[in-house]
């Protein structure tokens, strides 16, 4: 039984709605990427290995078939690095155009792509070379670029430089110290967010500071070499929000919290296209730093509390940061879950928290959940957040209830929003 979404909110013209993937998510045999040796070396940390994931590196065609008939206007996707370019300056035509004929494909079937270039996965050879922290990233994520516009040129319009930029400084950090675990430094801490137990003062996990001017200057480099290329191109990153909540008297310290981990990548988008909201759930900040998830909390599958107003409260932080003038896509929300009536409520309430943003005035162009079919969850293919399912034997795709519900409101141009004086000059349908 799907909700009845009330009154509802209409869309603004244009608005998009669909869903979203990762390369090394869904395509599979991502071989030449440094996940791909991470999950395979001896005694790694990855629990399972992507293998096939959902075969979309053949299947796509398959994948958009579904999405635009299930009502979808949009589809976000992301081009490999490490299939465009395996070996240092040595670029794959094969796979330019695979991804040329990936971007006709999408709008052939009436699907605005998405385009993401980097979604955490990065070239072996870029990571051997130190990854973000080599002195040349920034120039070979911009030489990769330029090579991407290739890309982008049957028709991108809106294109994402680097995947939550927060949360690979973070995984930098965690890395460092599990290398050091490793060579037996018993004071290496560990922790992370999305739910996990971050430490917080002297010695906090925390973005790694070197890797996140990296990013941002890989950003501008990348972003000005797009530019060059097609200056109608719109041109954004894709931030983790983490919804940081500060309980009664820890505003400062949620604040200074908030600031490496999520702010400054979002003041550095003031001068962008676009800006991506990625949230989930929310993170509550006690005088002493983060509070676990509490334990009569419903999770999901990833351990996350369950929270789906966490999405009006992004967009409206990212609004505040970042600046009225850079509208917001949504690039990911949802949650892991076996039991898709129980996708369909979170939805239901995180399309009426955005709304009841939008509403207010936040600028906001599109929704794209995560995701669009169940896929390799870093390390586990137990979280799933598909609307569609993968078979993993046959790669069969079936799409769940939820599927047919969101495009069903996709196709209607009218989102979930909880009764309110609309104020003037906004249509709230009747
Ligand atoms: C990432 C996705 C991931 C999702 C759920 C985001 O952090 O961009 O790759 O699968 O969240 O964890």
């Amino acid at each position: 039984m799907t909700p009845s979404i009330g009154p509802g909110l209409v869309l603004p013209d244009g608005f998009l709605m669909g869903a979203s993937t990762s390369a090394h998510q869904v395509e599979g045999n991502n071989v030449s990427s440094d996940w791909w040796a991470l999950e395979n070396r001896q005694g790694s940390f990855v629990a399972e290995r992507s293998g096939d994931a959902a075969d979309s590196f053949h299947r796509w065609p398959q994948d958009m078939d579904l999405l635009s008939e299930l009502g979808f206007n949009a589809y976000r996707f992301s081009i490999e690095w490490a299939r465009v370019e395996p070996e240092r300056g040595h670029v794959s035509r094969a796979a330019v155009e695979h991804y040329r004929a990936m971007v006709r494909g999408a709008l052939e079937r009436g699907l605005t792509p998405v385009v993401t270039l980097h979604h955490f996965t990065s070239p072996r050879w870029f990571s051997e070379l130190g990854g973000w922290t080599s002195p040349e990233s920034a120039d070979l994520f911009a030489t990769y670029a330029g090579t991407a516009a290739e890309i982008l040129g049957e028709g991108v319009r809106y294109a994402a430089t680097i995947n939550e930029p927060n949360m690979i400084a973070l995984m930098h950090t965690l890395l460092r110290h599990a290398a050091r675990r490793a060579d037996g430094d018993p004071g290496s801490t560990a922790g992370g967010d999305h739910g996990g137990a971050a430490a917080f003062g002297p010695g906090a996990i925390e973005p790694d500071a070197e890797v996140t001017r990296a990013l941002i200057r890989a950003h501008r480099a990348a972003s000005a070499v797009l530019k060059a290329a097609d200056p109608a191109l719109r041109i954004g990153w894709t931030i983790a929000n983490q919804v940081y909540q500060a309980e009664p008297g820890a505003e400062e310290t949620a604040a200074v919290y908030a600031w490496p981990r999520e702010d400054v990548f979002l003041e550095a988008a003031r001068e962008d296209d676009w800006i991506g909201v990625q949230a989930y759930t929310r993170h509550r900040i006690g005088p002493d730093g983060p509070l676990p998830v509490p334990q009569d909390a419903d999770t999901t599958l990833t351990g996350w509390e369950i929270y789906p107003e966490a999405l009006g409260e992004a967009v409206r932080h990212t609004a505040r940061v970042v600046g009225p003038h850079v509208p917001i896509l949504v690039t990911e929300n949802g949650i892991a879950t076996g039991d898709d009536d129980l996708r369909i409520a979170y939805t239901t309430s995180a399309l009426a928290s955005l709304a009841s943003a939008m509403r207010d005035g936040v600028d906001v162009r599109g929704y794209l959940h995560w995701s669009a079919l169940d896929n390799y969850e870093w390390g586990s293919y137990r979280p799933t957040f598909g609307l569609i399912a993968v078979d993993p034997h046959t790669f069969a795709r079936e799409p769940k209830a939820s599927a047919r519900w969101l495009g069903s409101l996709a196709r209607a141009g009218r989102i979930p929003c909880p009764p309110a004086a609309a104020p003037a000059g906004v249509s709230s349908a009747g």
